[in-house]
């Protein structure tokens, strides 16, 4: 896209530094552990030990005895007032502070209110609970069994552990392609559970300011509006308006879909504000924030492709097994229990497709949460990309060739995909092909087989994602009831300045930065002219919040229509000025001027200025425009990814060598913010390819709660990505933009994993699932009889 503006206004296009970053690297941040006010109190928690139990009894004398300890609440004392179960965002119950038993290891059991944050730790572990074990169950496939203990007990006419089975696609033609497929490939693939394990855990401090009966709470959300409505809705009965609530989103320290749900602690605190009329800190620790937050993926996949010989891919049959935990905590929109999975054709043009998902509980944390993905695409990402590398193996093609003979085609846009979805535009061949230009594909392959007869284990992999983000469109999405739009609220001031405020919550993405770019775009107002505020339920337009790459897609788009809705004002003012007719003004960024009659012209801050000094007559005097947008689709970045991994056949060790990647967002706000995000999203894919795992002993043991077993890769780990890109706008968004925040994440497993086995298929490997760790390779190699 040609650059419009130039570098000192910085509009699309330019790289300029990000607004924020003077604070951040200053240490000047505000996050929420940095709020202290006068007579703060603190809030440490209790956790179980077990993973489910009844609880017999909670002795707090001790906790009490100790210096500062002010209370021990328990989930009888939420009970009185009706809080100790809340709603999930997905419709289920989940407990505050459990009354009768606890279903997972880590969970909340009591609260201590102290003085100090010491206090109430030693307050938290002073508290002695008596606990009767109960059987636990882990595998969500033995929860479906019918002799598995029934864990809701809670729902009186529930029977069984199965929360819910949802389909999409056609059956019938699906079974009827597998049953005339010439070639079909058929393969397991689970994807485990993962944390985001941002930088800054949860928190809160909750103040509740009983002379105004005004509740604040400044907390780590990335929904704050949501949640000021759900406050409402659940806190109303106990006199919490929504009116009198105000939630404030600070700096935020990465959220990633993590800080999307409402945990215990809040209402917690919130609760023992209100009671006490004193502000109320809680902060989770390291391995609270890692054992009992809502955790991603957990999906048991068994995936079936089928094509004609000719290597044309035909239809997709998938049915998965959801582990949801104890609860279905899931931040997905209200109809889509599995998310956005059934994007799960990718970037093929299968003609009949069917997806099956079951929900199971287990006794686990409530999981289900969008870890940097738009609902679940990256499980979708990671499944049909594993499939069509092992059909192509299977059919003896080169992946390359074959995903370029199965993409959607660029004049197939919009298409209509066979689980419904449309989308928007792509080019999957062009993004490809420089993919393999700049990795050197061709070469890489000699490479390979010359190493291969020297024993040596080399392996490419490749990932051609399609992404789908954006949420809303309104008719589709929305969360409980509320609906997926987004907002900008603009405001010029006499001197040309301008304050914009929008409905989402940036977490680290720059929209202080990317957000003044846009308007700098549209209105010729320099960037650095523009204050942006999100994040203030009492000042920012109703919003949705900021997860599933929406934020651009939706918010972007209302920046925009806003300073459309400016720039319509603005002409009105500039041809009273010029005494011209509206219509015989021209536009460029920054000023109207006169057809024919350059020279006179008047610019945007001489227009903001007549718009409170010298308006015309019956017009209402200011610059300002609000829009809350309902996208009309979704958008669909895509990219493709090629990883080239060496084995080492003594310790099973992966060795990324290298790992280009080609991405495709439309038209690009800030190219520099724009590599940031990738290069952050592939190293958060290469985790879970290589590190990450939250896995549950027998007993349901968290083994991962803490960075000793969960291993989260630094830059050590890292390797150098090669990024480059190509650029086919949106043709619906008002910019051309899509959402860029997630498709590295969802793009770099597969590509990772393909290499793996890439390097092991002559060995007769098929699949390895993820995290592929050295003792797995080694065991593979062991057993397909390599060993060094
Ligand atoms: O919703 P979230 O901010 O996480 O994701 P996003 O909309 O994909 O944006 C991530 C960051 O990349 C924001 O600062 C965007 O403004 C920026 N971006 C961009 O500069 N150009 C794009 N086409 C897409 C995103």
């Amino acid at each position: 896209m040609a650059l419009r503006t130039s570098a000192e206004v910085g509009g699309m296009g330019h790289s300029i530094k990000r607004k924020e970053d003077p604070r951040f690297i200053r240490g000047k941040g505000t996050y929420v552990d940095d709020v202290v006010l006068p007579g703060m109190l603190y809030l440490d928690i209790v956790r179980s030990p077990y993973a489910h139990a009844l609880i017999k009894k909670i002795d707090a004398s001790k906790a009490t005895a100790i210096p500062g300890v002010l209370a021990v609440i328990t989930g009888q004392d939420l009970a009185k007032y009706n809080l100790h179960w809340m709603p999930t965002l997905m419709s289920d119950t989940q407990m505050v502070l459990p009354v009768e038993k606890v279903m997972y290891q880590a969970q909340e059991v009591a609260a201590v209110l102290a003085t100090s944050r010491y206090a109430a730790a030693d307050g938290a572990a002073a508290v002695e609970v008596e606990y009767e074990a109960l059987p636990v169950v882990v595998d969500p496939k033995k929860s479906l069994e019918p002799d598995a203990p029934v864990l809701r007990t809670d729902k009186k006419d529930k029977k069984d552990n199965h929360i819910w089975h949802w389909e999409w696609g056609d059956r019938a033609a699906t079974d009827k392609a597998f049953g005339e497929a010439e070639v079909t490939v058929k393969q397991d693939i689970y994807i485990p559970r993962i944390h985001v394990a941002s930088i800054e855990t949860c928190g809160c401090v909750a103040h509740f300011d009983k002379v105004n009966d005004k509740l604040t709470v400044w907390m780590t959300t990335q929904a704050p509006h949501a949640i000021r409505t759900v406050f409402a809705l659940v806190a109303g009965h106990v006199g919490l308006a929504e009116h009198k609530i105000r939630i404030i989103s600070p700096d935020i320290g990465g959220g990633f879909g993590g800080k999307v749900p409402v945990y215990p602690g809040y209402v917690i605190a919130v609760a023992a504000s209100v009671l006490t009329g004193k502000p109320v800190k809680w902060i989770e620790d390291r391995m609270e924030n890692l054992q009992a937050d809502s955790f991603a993926r957990d999906y048991h996949i068994a995936a079936e492709l089928a094509a004609r010989k000719d290597g044309t891919l035909t239809a997709l049959r998938i049915k998965t097994l959801a582990d949801h935990g104890y609860a279905d905590a899931a931040a997905n929109p209200s109809k889509f229990p599995a998310g956005l999975f059934h994007v799960c054709t990718g970037s093929y043009d299968l003609k009949a497709a069917h997806v099956e998902v079951d929900g199971a509980y287990t006794n686990k944390p409530p999981g289900g949460i969008a870890y940097r993905c738009s609902f679940r695409v990256t499980e979708a990402v990671h499944t049909i990309e594993r499939m069509v590398d092992l059909m192509a193996h299977q059919l003896g093609v080169d992946p390359a060739d074959f995903r370029m003979k199965n993409f959607v085609k660029p004049e197939q846009f919009p298409y209509k995909s066979a689980l419904g979805w449309e989308y928007d535009s792509g080019n999957y061949g062009a993004a490809l092909h420089k993919a393999m230009d700049t990795i050197g594909y061709a070469e890489l392959r000699r490479e390979q087989a010359e190493k291969r007869k020297r024993g040596e284990l080399m392996g490419i992999g490749i990932s051609s994602f399609t992404e789908i983000v954006g949420a809303g469109p309104s008719k589709h999405f929305d969360i409980l009831g509320l609906k997926m739009f987004d907002s900008c609220e603009i405001r010029i001031h006499p001197t040309g300045k301008a304050i914009a405020r929008f409905g989402t919550k940036s977490q680290g993405q720059g929209h202080e930065t990317t957000y003044a770019q846009i308007l700098a775009e549209e209105l010729g107002i320099p960037a650095a002219d523009i204050q942006v505020e999100e994040g203030d339920t009492d000042t920012a337009p109703y919003g949705l919040g900021t997860y599933a790459s929406r934020s651009t897609p939706v918010a972007g788009a209302a920046a925009a229509v806003a300073a459309r809705k400016i720039q319509d004002k603005a002409r009105k003012i500039a041809a009273h000025l010029l005494e011209a007719a509206p219509e015989d003004l021209v536009w460029e960024p920054g000023k109207f001027s006169v057809k024919g009659a350059p020279d006179r012209a008047k610019t945007i801050q001489e227009i903001a200025f007549a718009a409170y000094t010298n308006h015309p007559q019956g017009m209402e005097a200011g610059l300002e425009a609000v829009s809350y947008y309902d996208p009309p689709n979704l958008t669909y970045p895509f990219g493709s990814y090629i990883c080239v991994v060496d084995l080492d056949k003594g310790t099973g060790e992966v060795k990324v060598r290298r790992f280009v990647a080609i991405d495709d967002c439309g038209n690009i706000i800030n190219p520099m913010i724009v590599e940031g995000q990738i290069h952050g999203g592939l190293t958060m894919g290469l985790a879970p390819a290589l590190y990450e795992e939250i896995s549950y002993d027998e007993l349901g043991n968290v083994q991962g709660g803490s960075f000793i077993d969960y291993l989260l890769p630094t830059a050590v780990e890292t390797p150098k990505w090669e990024t480059g890109k190509t650029v086919t706008p949106s043709p619906h968004h008002p910019l051309g933009a899509k959402g860029v925040g997630e498709s590295a994440t969802v793009g770099a497993p597969a590509a990772i994993a393909n290499a793996v086995v890439d390097a092991m298929w002559h060995l007769g490997v098929r699949h390895v699932d993820i995290p592929i760790t050295p003792p797995k390779v080694w065991r593979l190699l062991r057993d397909h009889g390599v060993t060094e």
